[in-house]
């Protein structure tokens, strides 16, 4: 692979003077302290995890073992005697210090209806409702699935589960009623929680609908707990159905905490891989919650006082990291924010930064890029002088957002950090530190503490040893948070992860390496779409496409957009006798089969699609066509009917 344009020279921005003079410093204070520090994590792992674990954790019983396992048997684990509990880390433990301190700012959906939450307050609620679920026999190891809105409730159901070492597995509630029913099918969850209905922009969210219908076909389900959020008059069927606010009124403020096992579970978070059926990560109690505390106090230079503004959901892993885990492990105050970037204008975020005073911002690039269309005069009017850092995750960010983001948002005084990370890394991998790192815009720069990175060939799977390299990106050692197994299916977890090259975690992304050591992180290789930050699998949407009487076959591709990054097409084949179907039909079929946010942008209804001889779409080549590079499809001897590839020019080109 050429790596000429890795010598292109990119603008170099130096840590913003007025950081560095900050009184405290940043926890990391020149890129020497960080290589220092850095290459101790990779030297000697055991020493520099574990000092860290006893420094950022509280433990019941002290861990001997700090690592073991490896990638081979997929059998890695970190602090193996230890046992701790979550919540007490989360919460009794700063509770007991400092009740009155706000661990959670609640911006509503509606602007001016914020609310505060103590940690006092927090634990008392957390405790109540671990208290309810206990009474209706959940206990340690029990799988307990939540579909909620962003709303304080949230938090507490989660952090209840982890109070009795159940396993909380949130699934974002964009999600539709089929999604939904997978993901508590295959978590064997027997119990739910969930709200009335939602806001969101304005606009009403048929939560418990949307649970009923998925419902139908999860006859395990014993319970589901209804939080009460818009009072509106919802199906209701007792006894399945119970009413958080009735069973909180029963239960004591106090619950012990069950001390679990550092390598028990956390929680199950369903992510897209290259298949249809969604994964169930695993990540476990100590190593996750110990790499979400790092995350917060290193990569955002998080100190006493600050703000930590994590605008996404609660229902992804950068929420669980960034809103609740990794603030609440240090003792934080964290912004629950429970609407969207332009409601009721697209000055939201901003008049939120300046009304919460937040210190660290954190977004994905997609809502940047929105913005940035909207104009700087939506931003210009606002007071961000409270913010020092400023981030993004979950898709490539464009240089040019960049540096709007720096110069706009960050009026150039602020750290801007690219982090790259995965659901299944579980904590942030690749990011500048924000008082030690020069960025380039456009690249994720340097490796976390402990995550040993490597570039391989993808054809040979031999790592590329110098500088400049282009190619997949592995990590070549455990790492605290990394996950643990497919929930399930741990066959499938090491063919995932551990068996494409032998030796290392393979990411699924192809990345770069500079010649100043920088990462640029390309974007996946396998079959999976990032639309606004949101994973999702070709086969995930032809699925639901096929599942339409009238497709008899199906191809989705991710497109490049302006805005989303990605857009999903879709081409279809229709089965004979059934020409009137409706593109609008097919999409629908999207929405209510995964959820509106991976309804395709556009649906080509088609006579055939290009496929190799032994019956494999070639996606690669829809691609070319739809973003109109016709001369470049590449070798089409492999196809088993190279004839459709003319037609197809031509139906893109007249639909
Ligand atoms: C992509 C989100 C480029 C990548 C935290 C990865 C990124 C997938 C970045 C994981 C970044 C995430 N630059 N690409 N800074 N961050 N990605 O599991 O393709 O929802 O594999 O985790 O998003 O998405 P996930």
């Amino acid at each position: 692979m050429s790596t000429d344009h890795l010598k292109i020279q990119f603008k170099l921005h130096p840590v913003p003077e007025c950081l560095l003079s900050r009184n405290p410093p940043p926890h990391v204070n020149s890129i020497e302290q960080y290589k220092k520090l850095y290459e101790e994590s990779i030297k000697n792992p055991t020493e520099f995890w574990g000092k860290l674990a006893n420094e950022l954790l509280t433990w019941h019983t002290p861990f001997q073992t700090v690592l073991s396992g490896g990638f081979e048997h997929g059998d890695v684990t970190w602090f193996r005697e230890g046992r701790l509990n979550a919540s007490y880390n989360c919460l009794d433990r700063h509770a007991i210090k400092n009740p009155d301190k706000v661990a959670i700012i609640y911006e509503a959906d509606e602007p001016g209806q914020d609310r505060k939450i103590t940690y006092g307050e927090l634990l008392r609620d957390v405790c109540r409702f671990a208290n309810v679920l206990k009474a209706h026999g959940v206990k340690k190891g029990d799988t307990v699935s939540i579909y909620m809105p962003m709303v304080p409730e949230a938090v507490i159901a989660i952090l209840a589960c982890a109070r009795l070492g159940a396993v909380h597995s949130v699934v974002f509630a964009g999600f539709s009623p089929g999604s939904l029913r997978d993901r508590i099918l295959d978590a064997s969850s027997k119990i739910v929680i969930t709200a009335d209905e939602s806001c969101r922009g304005g606009r009403t969210i048929h939560t418990k609908k949307i649970i009923d219908e998925a419902l139908v076909e999860c006859p395990g389900v014993e319970h589901v707990f209804v939080f009460r959020c818009t009072g509106s008059s919802v199906p209701f069927s007792s006894p399945r159905d119970v009413w958080w606010h009735d069973e909180l009124e029963k239960q004591r403020p106090y619950c012990p905490p069950e001390i679990v096992n550092a390598e028990d579970p956390l929680f199950i978070m369903y992510t897209s891989g290259s298949t249809g059926k969604p994964k169930g990560v695993i990540h476990t109690t100590g190593g996750y919650l110990l790499n979400a505390a790092a995350t917060l106090k290193y990569v955002f230079d998080y100190h006493e006082g600050d703000i930590m503004g994590c605008m996404a959901d609660i229902g992804w892993i950068t929420g669980h990291n960034c809103i609740i885990y990794g603030p609440l492990a240090n003792g934080g105050t964290a912004v629950l924010f429970g609407s969207t970037p332009i409601y009721p204008t697209p000055s939201r975020y901003w008049e939120v930064v300046a009304k919460h005073k937040i210190t660290q911002f954190y977004t994905a690039p997609t809502a940047i890029r929105l913005l940035r269309k909207f104009g700087r005069e939506y931003v210009d009017p606002h007071d961000l002088s409270s913010l020092r850092v400023i981030g993004t995750a979950g898709e490539p960010i464009n240089p040019d957002t960049w540096e709007w983001y720096n110069e706009v948002v960050g009026r150039n005084v602020c750290s801007v950090i690219d982090t790259y990370w995965q659901t299944e890394t579980g904590s942030v991998t690749v990011t500048p530190f924000p008082g030690a790192t020069a960025t380039k815009p456009g690249s994720a720069t340097f490796p976390f503490f402990g995550i040993d990175l490597a570039i391989l060939n993808p054809d040979t799977g031999e790592e590329i040893e110098t500088t400049e390299a282009e190619g997949v990106l592995a990590i070549r050692r455990p790492w605290p948070s990394m996950a643990r197994t497919i929930y399930n299916n741990h066959n499938r977890y090491l063919d995932t992860y551990m068996r494409p090259y032998k030796g290392y975690y393979f990411t699924g992304d192809g990345a770069g390496r500079d010649h100043d050591g920088y990462y640029w992180i390309r974007g996946r290789v396998d079959d999976v779409i990032n639309v606004s930050g949101h994973r999702l699998s070709t086969s995930e949407i032809e699925s639901a496409l096929i599942m339409h009487p009238m497709t008899a076959e199906a191809a989705a591709i991710g497109v490049s957009n302006e805005i989303k990054g990605q857009c999903v097409q879709a081409f279809v084949t229709l089965k004979p006798n059934s020409n009137n179907t409706d593109v609008k039909d097919l999409t629908l079929q999207v929405r209510k089969y995964i959820g509106p946010f991976a309804a395709p942008e556009k649906v080509y209804i088609v006579n055939d699609l290009p496929k190799t001889r032994s019956g494999k779409i070639m996606r690669r080549i829809l691609r070319k066509i739809v973003e109109g590079q016709t001369d470049s499809l590449g070798d089409l001897s492999t196809l088993a009917n190279p004839d459709t590839v003319d037609t197809l020019i031509e139906e893109v080109k007249n639909s």
